[in-house]
């Protein structure tokens, strides 16, 4: 037994004898001289239960909370998603008096595709009056020419319509990135995903696939700044009055 331990064991009966007392002087309670410690027992042991308890796994849907490991709920962000595939209406009108769509291969699977294509303004058999400039890209850059129901990825494999931001996403990089970091293309709902869901917008929610370029902002003069022009008027009339 060391000189520390030796120590305690005479000690601690006289602390544990002026704990009694005071707590007795505190409360005036007339309680055995055995309840004090053993609240303090108590207390011991619960202060060793919630250290051992087992710990929730962290669930990677919560936000990180000030309060550590916490219940809030994440909400989702969600893209939405693309149009669906494209039909064109016909005169002939169903019972119920609206017109009646075909898919895009029904033609096109009797035609031959025209790989040639890349401007609109040459067509006169069909689709006339199509708004298009983007770059000089083919109309099968983008329009599957062994699908017309889909639309093709560069390496010839089909993207469904509703999937449409892939397919721009694998010629606009940088903007798919700035998209994915949030710095492109806005959002709708929450901001603080702890309050409610975030939906973002599709590419061609903003962007015509046809025709996707925005119109370049005319730069204008900054704009006036009232607050600021009115504390020189003050400035200026407090130096005339001091001359
Ligand atoms: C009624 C028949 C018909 C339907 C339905 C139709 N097309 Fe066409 N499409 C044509 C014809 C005809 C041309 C060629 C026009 C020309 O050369 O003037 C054409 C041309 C095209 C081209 C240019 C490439 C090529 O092969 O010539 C694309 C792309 C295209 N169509 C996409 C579509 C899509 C997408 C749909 C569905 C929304 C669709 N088409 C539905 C008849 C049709
Ligand atoms: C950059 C990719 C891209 C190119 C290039 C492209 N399209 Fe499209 N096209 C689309 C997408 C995406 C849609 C679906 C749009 C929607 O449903 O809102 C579409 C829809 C269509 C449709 C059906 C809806 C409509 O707008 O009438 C036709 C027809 C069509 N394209 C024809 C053409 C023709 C003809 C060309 C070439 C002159 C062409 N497209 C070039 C992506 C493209
Ligand atoms: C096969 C490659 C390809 C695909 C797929 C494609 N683009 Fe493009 N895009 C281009 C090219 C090439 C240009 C012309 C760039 C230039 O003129 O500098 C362009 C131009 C643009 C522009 C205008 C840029 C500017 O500075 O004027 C926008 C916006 C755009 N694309 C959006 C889209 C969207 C949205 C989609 C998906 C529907 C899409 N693109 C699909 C190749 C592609
Ligand atoms: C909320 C609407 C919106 C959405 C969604 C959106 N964009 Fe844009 N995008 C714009 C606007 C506005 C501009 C023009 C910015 C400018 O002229 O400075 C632009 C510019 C562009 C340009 C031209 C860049 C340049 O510097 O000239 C490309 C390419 C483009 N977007 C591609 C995409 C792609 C790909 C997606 C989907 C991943 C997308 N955008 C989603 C609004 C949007």
């Amino acid at each position: 037994m060391n000189k520390k331990s030796a120590l305690l064991k005479i000690k601690l009966p006289f602390y544990l004898d002026l704990f009694v007392e005071r707590s007795n002087a505190i409360f005036a309670l007339k309680a055995p001289r055995f309840i004090p410690p053993l609240l303090v027992l108590a207390a011991a042991l619960t202060l060793w239960l919630r250290a051992t308890q087992p710990q929730p796994a962290p669930n990677p849907s919560a936000a990180p909370s000030p309060f550590g490991a916490s219940a809030i709920v994440r909400h989702a962000v969600t893209i939405r998603p693309g149009p669906a595939t494209p039909v064109v209406l016909t005169n002939a009108l169903n019972r119920d008096g609206a017109p009646v769509p075909v898919s895009c291969s029904t033609c096109h699977s009797t035609r031959a595709p025209n790989v040639e294509r890349h401007s609109a303004a040459e067509l006169t058999e069909f689709h006339q009056g199509l708004a298009y400039k983007h770059g000089d890209l083919s109309c099968l850059s983008c329009h599957n020419a062994s699908n017309y129901d889909t639309l093709r990825n560069a390496d010839s494999t089909s993207i469904p319509y509703p999937n449409v931001m892939e397919l721009c996403g694998q010629c606009h990089g940088p903007q798919f990135r700035d998209y994915r970091a949030g710095a492109h293309g806005g959002m709708n709902g929450h901001w603080d995903l702890t309050k409610g869901p975030r939906e973002r917008n599709n590419c061609i929610d903003c962007h015509d696939p046809h025709a996707p370029a925005y119109a370049r902002v005319k730069p204008v003069f900054a704009p006036v700044d009232r607050g600021a022009r009115q504390q020189e008027q003050r400035a200026a009339k407090h130096e005339q009055a001091h001359e």
